[in-house]
C-alpha cells in the first residue's frame, strides 16, 4: 500500500467505524459483530501508526483517551446554559400552563414536548462544520470546564456529524446529558469495593466523577453515555420546534431519549409524567422527573426567560426518594461475623410508595461524622433496592432533648465484650457462640449458594436457636422429627420436608462447604478458588498465609482471615462435627484434569456458551487462573461479544487475544 492508498483507506475506515458507532449507539441496530468492529479499529490504528501524518483529533482511534492534564481549562458558553424551575405538584403544572397562556395572550392549549428529566450532568458540545471541536460541562451556566478529550472517549458521541442528506450546520452547539446506567454503576462500584476504592454515591456522581477525570484514559474505561435535547448557538440551520430538533438529532448521529413525547395540551404532559413515574424503575438510567417544554420556538422566544430559567419549560419532579422523619431510637444488630450494626428506628415515612421505618447507620464513625442523635429529625434516602440510609440530621430542628449514641461495649445479645480491631470501622462481638452470630451463621449456611437447605427460613432458624434446639451449625443435623414438628407453625409434614432437605444437603461440593462456613471475605468465588487449590480442609489448614496469598486472587487481608478462621478451635471443631454428622464434601476437579496448569485468563464481553463466572470456574477447575484485569502476566484474553476496555489493554500489553472457539479448543471442551 502506498501513501495515497493508505490515506484513502484511513478515511474509508474512519467513516466506516463511525457509521458502525452510529448504528450501534444511536439506532441500536448494529450490522457487524464487535469483533469485526474491533478489527476495523485495529486496522485503522495500525495505519495511523505507520502514517502519523494522517492522524487527526477526530479519528475514532482517539476515543481511548489522551494523556492526563494538570487541570481543566475553563470555557465560556456562548449562550448561558439555564436551569429549570421545579414543580412537585400537579397544581403547579396547571399554573405553569396558565402563566404561559396568559403571557402569550391565548386561551388555547399549546403543544408541548414532555421528556424525561435525566439525572446526569449537563454538557455542551460544539460542532464546527460537522466536526466536534469542544465539549464543555455546564459549570455555573456561563462558564464550564473544557472536557473535550474526555467527551471523545464516549463512543456514542459522534466525532463527526453525519449528513442527513443536506449540509450540516456550519456551527452547531448541542446540549444534553451525560449519564451512567444504573447497572453499570452498580457493577463499577462492586469492582471498586473489591479493589478497596471509594464508592460513588449514585450514578450521577459516578458520571460526573468519570467525566471530570484529568486522565482521559480513565474516562475511556467508564461506561458513560449521553442524550441530547437542546441547542446553543446554531449557524446554517433553523429549527422551528423541539419536535423538529428531536427528529433531526438522530439523523446527524446524536442520541435522543426514546421516551420524549409530543403532547397536545398540558393534560397529556401530565399523563406522560404518570406513565414515566411508573416506568421509572425499569428504565436503565436514573430520571428524576419530566421536563415539559413548549414545542414552538417562536412562542418560546415570546415567552423569554427569567434570570436563571426559561419561562417556556418546567421540570415536573417525581416525589423525592428522600424524606424527612425522626429517629425514635437506635438499635444494634449483630451479624454473622459479630459486626455490630446501628440501625435507626424511624417514625414511619413513605418514600416512593414504600413505608420506611428503619435505616442503616453503618457504624460508629458514620454516626459521629454525621452527628446523628436519638430524637433527631433527619433526612433519609432510599436508593434503588438498598436499605434506606440516614443522610443527615437537621440540626436546626433540635430541641436539646436529643441523645448522642454510642455503640455498647458489650454485645447486646450475649453480653460478652465488644472489640474494635485497630484500623477497622466495625465493632464486633468476638464471642463465636453468641446466639445472634449463631443465628446469622446458620442462615448463611443454609442459604441457596451455600448448603441450600430448603425450608430453613430465617424465622425457623431464630426459633431453633431461641428454643435451644440448635447451638451450632452441626446441631442442625442432629434435629429429630418430633422436636421440629412441635415447633410453632411447623408440623409433621414440614418436619419431614426439612429433614429431607437436611439429608440432601449432606452431599456438598468442597467449594460450597467452604463458602457455607462463612469465613470473612470468602465469597462464592474465592471459595471456588480455594477448593481448586486445596484438596480438603486438612490441606487448607496447613496452608500458611504466604501459600494462600501466592494464589492470584487472594490478598493479605483475605489470607489472614482464612488463617485465623482455621486457627480457631471452635471452627475446627465445627468442621470435625460436620464430618461426624455425615456432611461429606467432594472436590470437583481431579489432578489429572488440570490441563491449564497455571495459565492465566481474562475474559471480556459476552460468550455464547458460558456465563462469565462459568467460564472462570471452568478455567480454575482445569488448573488455570481467571483474573479480572489484564496485566503482563495474563496469558490469554478471551474476547466475546461487546468486549470492554480490557480488549485495548490486552492489545497494549501484547497479550494473546482469542475468541470463544479458540478458548474451547484450548480447554478441549
Ligand atoms: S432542558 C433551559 N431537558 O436539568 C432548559 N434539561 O435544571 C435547558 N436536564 O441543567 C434544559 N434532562 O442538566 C432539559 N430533558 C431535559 C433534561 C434537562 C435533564 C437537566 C439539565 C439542566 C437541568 C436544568
Amino acid at each position: 500500500m502506498d501513501r495515497s492508498e493508505a490515506k484513502e483507506r484511513i478515511e474509508e475506515l474512519r467513516e466506516e467505524i463511525e457509521e458502525h458507532n452510529y448504528r450501534y449507539y444511536v439506532l441500536d441496530d448494529p450490522t457487524i459483530t464487535d469483533r469485526e468492529y474491533d478489527r476495523l479499529l485495529r486496522e485503522l490504528e495500525e495505519l495511523e501508526e505507520e502514517y502519523p501524518e494522517f492522524r487527526t483529533d477526530i479519528s475514532p482511534t482517539q476515543r481511548v483517551g489522551a494523556s492526563p492534564a494538570d487541570e481543566f481549562e475553563s470555557g465560556e458558553h456562548r449562550t448561558p446554559m439555564l436551569s429549570l424551575s421545579n414543580a412537585f405538584e400537579e397544581r403547579e403544572i396547571t399554573e405553569f400552563r396558565d402563566r404561559v397562556q396568559r403571557k402569550l395572550g391565548t386561551e388555547d392549549e399549546l403543544t408541548y414536548i414532555a421528556e424525561p428529566k435525566l439525572d446526569g450532568l449537563a454538557i455542551e458540545l460544539i460542532y464546527e462544520n460537522g466536526e466536534l471541536s469542544e465539549g464543555l460541562t455546564r459549570g455555573d451556566g456561563r462558564t464550564g470546564e473544557v472536557v473535550t478529550r474526555n467527551i471523545k472517549t464516549i463512543r456514542s458521541i459522534p466525532l463527526k456529524l453525519r449528513s442527513d442528506g443536506g449540509e450540516v450546520p456550519s456551527l452547531l452547539e448541542v446540549r444534553g446529558e451525560v449519564y451512567m446506567e444504573k447497572g453499570s454503576f452498580q457493577k463499577m462500584n462492586e469492582r471498586r469495593a473489591e479493589e478497596g476504592k471509594d464508592l460513588f454515591a449514585n450514578p450521577r456522581n459516578a458520571a460526573a466523577g468519570s467525566l471530570r477525570q484529568l486522565d482521559p484514559s480513565v474516562t475511556a474505561k467508564r461506561p458513560l453515555n449521553a442524550f441530547f435535547y437542546d441547542t446553543g448557538v446554531v449557524e446554517g440551520r433553523e429549527f422551528t420546534t423541539q419536535e423538529e430538533l428531536l427528529n433531526y438529532f438522530p439523523d446527524i448521529g446524536l442520541r435522543v431519549n426514546p421516551y420524549a413525547e409530543k403532547c397536545q395540551g398540558i393534560k397529556e404532559a401530565k399523563e406522560v409524567y404518570s406513565k414515566l413515574e411508573k416506568k421509572r424503575e425499569e428504565i436503565p438510567y436514573e430520571i428524576d422527573g419530566i421536563v415539559i417544554k413548549v414545542n414552538d420556538f417562536n412562542l418560546r422566544e415570546e415567552l423569554g426567560a427569567k434570570t436563571r430559567s426559561p419561562r417556556w419549560a418546567i421540570a415536573y419532579k417525581f416525589p423525592p426518594e428522600r424524606a424527612k422523619t425522626r429517629i425514635k431510637d437506635i438499635e444494634v444488630g449483630v451479624g454473622r461475623t459479630g459486626a455490630l450494626t446501628p440501625v435507626a428506628k424511624l417514625e414511619p415515612v413513605e418514600i416512593k410508595g414504600a413505608t420506611i421505618s428503619r435505616a442503616s447507620l453503618h457504624n460508629q464513625d458514620e454516626i459521629d461524622e454525621k452527628d446523628v442523635r436519638i430524637g433527631d429529625t433527619v433526612i433519609i434516602q432510599r436508593a434503588g433496592d438498598v436499605i434506606p440510609e440516614v443522610i443527615k440530621p437537621i440540626t436546626e430542628e433540635r430541641t436539646g432533648d436529643e441523645e448522642k449514641f454510642q455503640l455498647p461495649d458489650h454485645c447486646p445479645v450475649c453480653g460478652e465484650p465488644v472489640k474494635r480491631p485497630e484500623g477497622d470501622a466495625i465493632h464486633r462481638c468476638v464471642n463465636i457462640s453468641c446466639p445472634a452470630r449463631i443465628k446469622e451463621a446458620i442462615k448463611h449456611f443454609g442459604s441457596k449458594a451455600a448448603a441450600d437447605i430448603e425450608g430453613l427460613g430465617d424465622k425457623l432458624v431464630d426459633k431453633l436457636v431461641e428454643e435451644g434446639l440448635v447451638e451450632s451449625i452441626a446441631d442442625l443435623y442432629r434435629l429429630d422429627r418430633k422436636e421440629i414438628a412441635n415447633l410453632e407453625r411447623m408440623g409433621e409434614k414440614s418436619a419431614e420436608n426439612l429433614l429431607n432437605a437436611l439429608e440432601e444437603s449432606k452431599e456438598i461440593s468442597f467449594s460450597r462447604l467452604i463458602y457455607a462456613l462463612g469465613i470473612r471475605h470468602v465469597g462464592e468465588h474465592l471459595a471456588n478458588v480455594l477448593s481448586r487449590n486445596f484438596a480438603d480442609f486438612e490441606g487448607l489448614k496447613e496452608a500458611k498465609k504466604e501459600e494462600l496469598t501466592s494464589i492470584n486472587e487472594i490478598g493479605p487481608e483475605v489470607g489472614d482471615s482464612i488463617v485465623n478462621f482455621l486457627a480457631n478451635d471452635s471452627n475446627l471443631k465445627l468442621i470435625e462435627q460436620l464430618d461426624k454428622v455425615g456432611v461429606k464434601y467432594e472436590r470437583e476437579a481431579r489432578e489429572d484434569e488440570k490441563i491449564l496448569d497455571g495459565t492465566r485468563f481474562v475474559f471480556t464481553g459476552q460468550l455464547d456458551d458460558y456465563t462469565r463466572s462459568e467460564a472462570e470456574d471452568l478455567v480454575e477447575r482445569l488448573g488455570g487462573r481467571a483474573t479480572s484485569s489484564v496485566s503482563s502476566l495474563t496469558d490469554y484474553l478471551v474476547a466475546g461479544e461487546n468486549p470492554g476496555s480490557k480488549y485495548e489493554e490486552a492489545q497494549e500489553e501484547g497479550t494473546e487475544i482469542i475468541n470463544e472457539e479458540q478458548f474451547k479448543e484450548l480447554i478441549q471442551h
